[in-house]
């Protein structure tokens, strides 16, 4: 990367970085139903519910980033030692939160994951827990980064695609589409949430190249072949690809600390 390039980067991850990696104290509070999540701002919506075995978490604005946090895992726990575990579990997130007394609200599966081995009901009836959290690499196993073509969509003047599985502890800050075998690129748009859109659509077989934060950088990953020329509105489709950098945000120092009560 050039150096103006690697000066907006770095701009980019400072404007955008609330210092997820660090371990950050809050509350948790729970929806009821997790089809209230899974309709979320994200706009993942029913896909989400096989995300993490439905543990999913609408976040702050910090958190959320106008959509690109979308999808992002976090590890959670409560910090009651009797009615909940030290591991704690994860979540990720598919909604904005836009209630400011908790950092997050998760589906109630989530919450009691969190707890003991019958403690469950009783963490449910505290209704808000103190909790501590931090990011962490999404890991979907045996899936590659996915995308579906929204509902949006007018082929072949308007293309929306949303983005599903997406693994790592970054963001895709980038989209590009065109044609298999061709270098003629056209961006891409984050709509909102996991979706990004073109009015743009270049014919044929469609290759997608994204831009992700590794380290303190941007990196390429190149999807070679993902849209077949048929595709269709509601298609579902490998990319063949995944993603597995870890964004170095640029701030200070801070309590990165494994697991301990
Ligand atoms: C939450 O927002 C309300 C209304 O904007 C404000 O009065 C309150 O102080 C905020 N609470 C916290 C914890 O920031
Ligand atoms: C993921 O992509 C690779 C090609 O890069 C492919 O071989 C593999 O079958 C894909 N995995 C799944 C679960 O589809």
């Amino acid at each position: 990367m050039g150096f103006l390039n690697l000066c907006i980067m770095f701009l980019l991850l400072i404007s955008t970085n609330a210092c997820d990696r660090c371990l950050h104290q809050s509350k948790v509070a729970f929806f009821s139903t997790s089809s209230s999540l899974s309709s979320g701002a994200c706009g993942y919506g029913s896909s989400a519910t096989s995300f993490y075995g439905s543990h999913l978490a609408a976040a702050v604005p910090t958190i959320y980033k106008s959509g690109s946090g979308c999808g992002a895992c976090f590890q959670m726990r409560c910090k009651d030692s009797k009615l909940c575990s030290k591991a704690g579990t994860q979540v990720i997130v598919t909604d904005l939160n836009k209630n400011n007394e908790t950092d997050f609200v998760v589906s109630g599966r989530a919450f009691m994951a969190m707890a003991n081995p019958g403690m469950g009901h009783n963490l449910l009836k505290l209704g808000v827990a103190d909790v501590e959290y931090k990011r962490v690499p999404c890991v979907y196993k045996g899936k590659n980064l996915t995308v579906r073509v929204e509902e949006s969509t007018q082929k072949p003047n308007y293309l929306a695609l949303k983005f599903l599985y997406q693994g790592g502890q970054t963001e895709i800050v980038g989209v590009d589409v065109a044609q298999v075998g061709s270098s003629s690129w056209t961006y891409m748009t984050r709509n909102y949430g996991a979706v990004w859109d073109t009015s743009r659509v270049p014919a044929g077989p469609l290759q997608l190249r994204l831009v992700v934060t590794s380290g303190y950088d941007g990196k390429w990953i190149w999807a070679k072949s993902v849209l077949p020329a048929d595709w269709t509105v509601g298609g579902v489709y490998d990319s063949g690809v995944q993603i597995d950098d870890i964004a170095q945000e640029g701030c200070g120092e801070c309590d990165e600390q494994d697991w301990k009560f």
